[in-house]
């Protein structure tokens, strides 16, 4: 490992002190006989300045190395107000690790392009700064998970049935036999809560969509809790505390990050509990009123649900969907048989559902024929059904999609941008 100091720990007040940065020439330009190296690492960047009088060797390397080279510079630290950071580095020394004659990313490049260099486009601070929110997410979610009990669990990705409809299975031969994709680990964490009652999981999910909208991917990362002895309302409760304190201690850890994509944090910091709740029966009256061609008992589509956001500057619910737009596992409202225990989450800006969640159908014979109406074989969901007959209890449990939320949390134009590869139909490379 190379010793170094990060771009970003450079400080005014270390002035005089000698340091080795690590990084990659992020811009570079000739001022007289002087030439500045704006030095890029994963924590920022900082300015070095090379002249003949520091050394002739690194001057004239400085001079010829290109955009992107990697490099070890060395050097003093002169606190300087006209220098980005307020600081910049006298160098003496440059070790050109890799030299780039020409880096194929230019500042007119369009976002096709980007994508199908996403591995080089990954050297931008603009996309780091994605990835940093993206796993301070996470790690806030980590921290809100353990404090309040859940246990993370690690469910398959082979699997041999549909959970959300088999339009959208990925199948693959598995040895003699046919497998899938999963499409969310519910069904598996629905198994886990008997020996651990609370659980989550963090699991790659794939959806065959052909559908080419904003806020689809055909494989992204999905964040699922499972709840015994929960009912809807309680796991709405689980919902809307996880994203708050996700959204929270991410404005309070990555608030430089998220500036260079939004300047308004008003809908961020509207996301103290409880989130606002509206029926799918006054969600359409809404809509109606707004004059969206909608009926009761259609599906809200993104373009349904954008207009819906206009309503909120905050997160909020959606629940008491009708019975046959949303999966076989939800369970039937008792005092509704139209209509199942279920609710999403949807995010403020138009950006719509970010969690869909629901109370599990518990009731063996009602669950038997949900399968049966899906046309799907209960064969094949034997052991599924065997959890209604050991022990069962009530329970509840909901799958956030996390680029979504990046993407809202980050304004995002298009949800390929909160994830390091984007898998979509006609995007498999790199
Ligand atoms: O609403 P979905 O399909 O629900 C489930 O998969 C449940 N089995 C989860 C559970 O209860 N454990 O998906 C959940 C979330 C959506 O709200 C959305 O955020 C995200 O997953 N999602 C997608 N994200 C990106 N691309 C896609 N194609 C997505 N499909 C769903």
């Amino acid at each position: 490992m190379i010793e170094k100091i990060y771009c970003a720990d450079v400080k005014p007040k270390m002035e005089g002190e000698r340091v080795r940065l690590a990084g990659w020439v992020y811009r570079k330009r000739e001022v007289g006989k002087k030439v500045f190296i704006v030095l890029r690492d994963s924590s920022g960047i900082i300015q070095t300045i090379f002249t003949k009088e520091l050394s002739e060797e690194a001057y004239r390397r400085a001079k010829q190395v290109g955009i992107e080279s990697s490099v070890v510079i060395e050097g003093r630290v002169k606190a300087d107000p006209r220098a980005p950071t307020g600081v910049e580095v006298q160098a003496d020394k440059i070790e050109i690790i890799q030299d780039v004659e020409f880096f194929p990313i230019t500042k007119d490049a369009s976002d096709e392009f980007l994508l199908d260099v996403r591995h080089l486009h990954l050297h931008s601070p603009k996309v780091a700064s994605v990835m940093k929110v993206k796993a301070t997410l996470m790690q806030a979610a980590r921290e809100w998970l353990l404090q309040d009990g859940w246990y993370e669990v690690f469910p398959p990705i082979l699997v041999t049935g549909a959970v959300e409809g088999g339009s959208t299975l990925f199948k693959l031969k598995y040895f003699e036999r046919e497998a899938y994709l999963s499409q969310s680990a519910q069904l598996y964490l629905e198994a886990a809560i008997f020996g651990l009652e609370k659980v989550w999981s963090l699991t790659p999910s794939f959806r065959a969509e052909k559908s080419r909208t904003r806020r689809h991917l055909t494989e992204y990362w999905h964040l699922e809790l499972e709840g015994a002895w929960m009912d809807l309302w309680d796991i709405l409760k689980v919902e809307e505390e996880l994203v708050s304190y996700m959204v929270q201690r991410t404005l309070e850890l990555r608030k430089k990050e998220i500036e260079t994509f939004r300047k308004d944090f008003t809908t961020l910091k509207n996301t103290e509990p409880p989130f606002p709740r509206i029926s799918y029966d006054e969600a359409i009256d809404i809509l109606q009123s707004k004059g969206i061609n909608i009926e009761w008992g259609e599906d809200m589509g993104a373009d349904e649900e954008r207009v819906l956001t206009g309503e909120f500057d905050s997160p909020f619910f959606v629940y008491g969907y009708p019975k046959h737009i949303k999966a076989f596992y939800m369970k039937e409202d008792p005092e509704d048989p139209r209509k199942v225990l279920a609710a999403d989450m949807l995010a403020p800006e138009g950006y719509g559902e970010i969690i869909g969640g629901s109370q599990r159908e518990d009731d063996y014979n009602k669950l038997v024929q949900r399968i049966l109406d899906e046309g799907m074989d209960p064969k094949n969901y034997e052991w599924y059904l065997d959890l209604r007959k050991y022990g069962s209890v009530p329970h509840s449990g909901f799958g956030l999609g996390l680029e979504r939320l990046v993407a809202w949390v980050l304004n995002l134009d298009h949800i390929r941008w909160a994830t390091l590869f984007p898998r979509t139909p006609s995007r498999l490379y790199p």
